[in-house]
This record gives structure tokens, C-alpha cells and sequence, in this order.
């Protein structure tokens, strides 16, 4: 059979339905825009939300899209042959124009036509709803698939455990139809089933027929008015399928930076299970980290949200390469490559070339500071641990001072034949974030609260935003909200009207100059009735006390403010709005990000 890569299946996929009168549109960022509920986007599906809740899409009804993903719930799983925190997925979506019929026909044809992936038909397999008290038993889809030539013994009907798909909690959901490919796996028994995990199934696409939302938290599913489709082909899993190959690490998305792997670690990557295992960790963690900081909306290594999971990413890399013997900073080679295969497919790799690589070094120079203090602490512990096991309280100690992410300890003690008391490592891990929220809370009156520097970066930023829409836009622009994250800073403020490309372009330029211009930020106490005397603006003022602190930027900037800020405006990098859009009525949005 011929091979097929990654590159080859996007094409087929996509040139398949833009036959069928879809349009294509551009994979989102990796940063949900419209979730706060995730903190990536983890399905093609996730972006288009809205429009399956019934908003219409300026591409019309019939969509189709490659999509990048990050799911770290199984980040503990990563190593074996199939589990991925970064992967892209292959989407098609009718909204609330075609049903099951014509997808269930376009299913059959794009995995059976000779021009498209020539599946043979007794290669096969289909599972169907099986019904229960949400949604009826799917026999239209069950006699779909025997008309279109599936034979009865490879259809099967599964229950809402496997064939109802939902995205979180809450928002549009469906049952479905799934695909698979019957490998040469002799039935593991009677009960043998796309259900089982034996080896004998694997999937390869998935049909939901999203015709239904759940509003709330364990509330009722009821039906939308528009009965959509929504499909999803993970790419890689369905390149290894295709292939026949043992594990997705053997796909072009992913096998040469295994071989780069072997060349820097002097080591073969079948050499054992450790080895192994420390490859595959390595080649999946840095994909994830260059699409992360490469995204369009870049997160930067930080100790909160996604910039958290970004550090553990690559802190893990390079506890692995360690293993191996790689220097820590040789893997950029294997960032270089990922951003040379990806960069034609998301074009922000391209525009984010040096960022990337620089954050990661700087990344990597971080940790090995903290880690050879770590290394020397983590041997202390497990000479004063008793009954080989790493007490949870020296193991958080090591993550707060000495940034080991919990698992590297587990890594270490495991190798050494330890364990560690994770209860314990939790309870004080909730503790200290309970502590920490509460003295955010009361350092940080203004309600702005988080310590890192980033935010304390994007905390400035948005200051000198607010003085440049003044100087342009008049006095009577304030503050209507604001939300900082490690990622970017969401302003709204009043204004009756869009502002237009060249206004936003003044805008940065402007900020820009200032942050060149390297002005220090100075802090000042005094009594809130003096600081509104000097000028000084303030949005809450019914929350300050009587004594406020005054952050000055030059000239340029007064502002009532709990801080925490930048002590010089050269730390912010370089400004750059992202959007601009309406929040509501008289009140427009920017956000935007430093680099
Ligand atoms: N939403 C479904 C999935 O992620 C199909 O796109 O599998």
C-alpha cells in the first residue's frame, strides 16, 4: 500500500469536500477565544461552537478545516504508542444545512473511492447510537451504512459511553456515528467490538450529529433548532492506521524528529522501553511547545494556566533529554525542524520564528538554574524519607522553591524506587494556592490580582494603553473592564464608534515608542483626595481606601492602581493588538499581547 503522510491526507480531506461545495476555513488559535471553561482548544469543533449554537458563519453552511489541539489530560499517558498532548484534526461541518444522509454517503465514498482513500469495504467497521432517553436508537444510520455496502456483521450498536460525543460539560452535543479500520487482530472473543480496546478496531472518523446543546451542568439535554454535522479525523492517529505502523511516532509529523533524537543522543530509539518512552516524550512535548509559543496568540512560560503547562512541557523535555544525554539547549534543533515542517500550515510559526526560540532557551536556562539546586535538595529528601517514600511536604517544597513540577520528583523517586505521598503533596499545594489567592486579594485592592511578572508586564501595558486612547480619543475614555492573563491583556473601554486599522496602528506605534523610550515606572502613596488632585485616573474608586498608590509612567500615564507593575517600560518587549471588536453597546474591546 502506499504510504500516506500527514500532508497528503490534509489534501485529500480537504479537496474532498471542497468538492462537495464546502469552504475552507483557517485553523484558530490554540487560545480559545470564546471558553474560559478550557484552557486550549482540544477539537476542530471548539472554535465553531457558536455557530453550532445557531450563530451564522460569513463562510456559509458547509465548512471544512484542519485544526491544531492540545489536550493535556492524558499528559501522563504520553509515551505510549497513540496518546498526544498537540495534535491537528481534520474537520467537516454542515451547519444546519445537510443531515445524516449526505454525510453518512460522503463518509462512505471519501474513505472507499479509488480517487480518495481506497479503504477496501471489508476493512470496515461502523458503530451506531444504540438510544436511550436523550435521543432515540440511530437505525437510519444503521441501514445507511448496510445500503452503502457495510456488512451487518461489521455494524454495531454501542451505547452513549461511545458513540455520544459532547464537548465538556456544557454546550452542543450529539450522538454518533464512528469509523473504523479492522486490522488483522483476530477477535479478543465473542463479545469482540469497536467498544473493546483490543486492538482489533481502530477509529479512524467520527460523524456527530449535533443536534442538541445542554445549557448547564448536569441539566437537560434538549435539541437545537438547527440539526448539524460535525466531523472529526484525527490526523495522526488515522496516518498511523492507514499505514499500518506500530505507533504514531512513526508518521512524518513526528519520525524525523525521533531521528534527530537518536543522532544528538548517540542511542536508538528501539534500543529499549526507557529510551524508548524518553523519545516520544521528547519529540511530543517539543511539537506542543512550538505550536504553543508559535501560536497567534503566543503563551509565554509562566507558573499560571496555559504558561504553566508550556514550562512543564519543556521542563519535562529536558528532564528527559537529561536521561539520554542530550544537552538541554541542542533541542532547539528539533524546535527549528517542527517550525520548518508546520510553518506553511500555520503561518505564525513564521512570524514568530526568533520569539520562539528565544523563549525556549530562556526556558531552559531558567530550569537549569533551579535544577541542580533541585537535584541536590531532591537528594536530601530521599535520605530523610522514611519507607522509600517522598514525603508530600518536602515534595511541594521542592516545587515551590526549587520549581520541580511534581512530576519530575515522581519521575526521580520512581527511578530510584521511591514513591511520593501525593495526597499530601496536594493538600499543601491547595493550601498554598488558597493562601496566595487570599493575599492577591489584599495586596492587589484594584482587583487586578496575580503576581507574575507577566502579568505584572501586562498590567503596565494596559495603562499606556489607556493614556494613548485618551491623548487620541478624548478624555472621557475610561476604563469599562479589564482582564489580564499570562497570554494577553482584554481592555474595554467607551467609545461610540469601531476604531479603524490606522487608528489601532497609531496606537501600538505609539505604545511602542514609549516602551522604547525605557521609562521607569514610579509608585507613590498618598491619600486618594491628593492623587485625584494631580491628575490622576482611577475606575474604582468606591474599592480604594484612603490611601491609594500612584503608578507614573513619564509623562504619559497617572493611574490610581494596586499595582503589581513593571519597574521600566523596556521589559514590555514589543505591543501588538490582536482584535478589536465590540463588547457592548458604546463599549469597544481590545486585546492585545507583548512580545
Ligand atoms: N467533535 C468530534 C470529535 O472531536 C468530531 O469532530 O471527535
Amino acid at each position: 500500500m502506499e504510504k500516506f503522510t500527514t500532508k497528503k491526507l490534509k489534501k485529500l480531506f480537504t479537496s474532498f469536500f471542497l468538492e462537495k461545495q464546502h469552504k475552507q476555513i483557517a485553523s484558530a488559535s490554540l487560545v480559545p477565544d470564546n471558553d474560559g471553561s478550557v484552557l486550549f482548544t482540544t477539537a476542530g469543533m471548539h472554535p465553531l461552537v457558536p455557530y453550532l449554537l445557531g450563530k451564522s458563519h460569513p463562510e456559509g453552511k458547509r465548512l471544512v478545516d484542519f485544526q491544531k489541539c492540545i489536550r493535556t489530560s492524558d499528559i501522563d499517558e504520553v509515551g505510549d504508542k497513540s496518546h498526544l498532548t498537540f495534535f491537528e484534526m481534520l474537520g467537516s461541518w454542515s451547519l444546519g444545512d445537510y443531515f445524516k444522509n449526505e454525510i453518512l454517503e460522503y463518509s462512505f465514498e471519501f474513505l472507499t473511492h479509488k480517487k480518495w482513500l481506497n479503504l477496501p469495504i471489508y476493512k470496515l467497521a461502523v458503530s451506531c447510537f444504540e438510544g436511550d432517553k436523550n435521543s432515540p436508537k440511530d437505525t437510519f444510520s444503521y441501514n445507511k451504512w448496510k445500503t452503502l455496502g457495510i456488512k451487518e456483521e461489521n455494524i454495531f450498536y454501542l451505547p452513549a459511553e461511545h458513540n455520544w460525543w459532547a464537548l465538556g460539560e456544557v454546550g452542543p452535543c450529539g450522538p454518533d456515528s464512528e469509523m473504523f479500520y479492522i486490522t488483522n487482530k483476530a477477535p479478543c472473543g465473542k463479545e469482540c467490538s469497536p467498544a473493546c480496546s483490543c486492538g482489533r478496531y481502530l477509529e479512524i472518523w467520527n460523524d456527530v450529529f449535533m443536534g442538541y446543546v445542554r445549557h448547564k451542568e448536569n441539566g437537560p439535554i434538549v435539541e437545537l433548532e438547527s440539526k448539524n454535522v460535525d466531523t472529526g479525523m484525527g490526523i495522526e492517529r488515522t496516518v498511523c492506521v492507514l499505514n499500518g505502523y506500530d505507533s504514531v511516532y512513526e508518521i512524518d509529523s513526528l519520525k524525523p524528529a525521533i531521528t534527530m533524537l537518536e543522532k544528538l543522543s548517540g542511542k536508538k530509539y528501539d534500543e529499549n522501553e526507557k529510551v524508548t518512552r524518553a523519545m516520544r516524550i521528547i519529540a511530543d512535548h517539543l511539537r506542543a511547545t512550538t505550536m504553543i509559543l508559535g501560536d497567534e496568540i503566543p503563551t509565554l512560560p509562566s507558573n499560571v494556566g496555559r504558561g504553566y503547562v508550556l514550562r512543564r512541557l519543556i521542563r519535562r523535555s529536558v528532564n528527559f533529554a537529561r536521561r539520554l544525554n542530550i544537552d538541554a539547549f541542542a533541542l532547539e534543533q528539533v524546535v527549528l525542524w517542527y517550525i520548518d515542517f508546520f510553518k506553511e500550515d500555520y503561518t505564525s510559526l513564521q512570524n514568530n520564528h526568533s520569539m520562539i526560540i528565544e523563549e525556549f532557551k530562556k526556558e531552559i536556562e531558567q530550569f537549569n538554574k533551579t535544577l541542580s539546586y533541585g537535584l541536590k535538595e531532591f537528594e536530601k529528601v530521599k535520605l530523610q524519607s522514611k519507607n522509600m517514600i517522598i514525603d508530600g511536604i518536602a515534595a511541594f517544597r521542592l516545587y515551590d522553591t526549587f520549581g520541580f513540577p511534581m512530576e519530575i520528583t515522581k519521575e526521580l523517586a520512581h527511578e530510584a524506587g521511591y514513591t511520593v505521598d501525593e495526597k499530601k503533596y496536594h493538600e499543601k499545594f491547595a493550601e498554598h494556592q488558597e493562601k496566595s489567592r487570599a493575599s492577591n486579594t489584599q495586596v492587589f485592592k484594584g482587583g487586578l490580582a496575580g503576581t507574575d511578572e507577566i502579568y505584572a508586564k501586562y498590567h503596565t501595558a494596559t495603562h499606556l494603553l489607556l493614556a494613548c486612547l485618551r491623548k487620541h480619543f478624548g478624555n472621557d475614555i475610561n476604563q469599562r473592564g479589564s482582564n489580564i492573563t499570562a497570554e494577553r491583556l482584554r481592555f474595554d473601554f467607551n467609545i461610540n464608534r469601531k476604531l479603524e486599522k490606522h487608528e489601532l496602528q497609531l496606537l501600538e506605534d505609539e505604545i511602542n515608542k514609549i516602551i522604547n523610550q525605557k521609562v521607569d515606572v514610579i509608585m507613590r502613596e498618598t491619600s486618594l483626595k491628593e492623587a485625584k488632585e494631580s491628575g490622576a485616573v482611577g475606575i474604582f474608586e468606591d474599592k480604594y481606601g484612603d490611601k491609594v498608590f500612584v503608578y507614573s509612567i513619564g509623562d504619559f500615564s497617572k493611574e490610581i492602581c494596586g499595582g503589581p507593575h513593571a519597574s521600566n517600560t523596556s521589559e514590555l518587549g514589543h505591543f501588538k493588538i490582536i482584535k478589536e471588536e465590540s463588547c457592548s453597546a458604546g463599549v469597544r474591546r481590545i486585546k492585545a499581547i507583548l512580545q
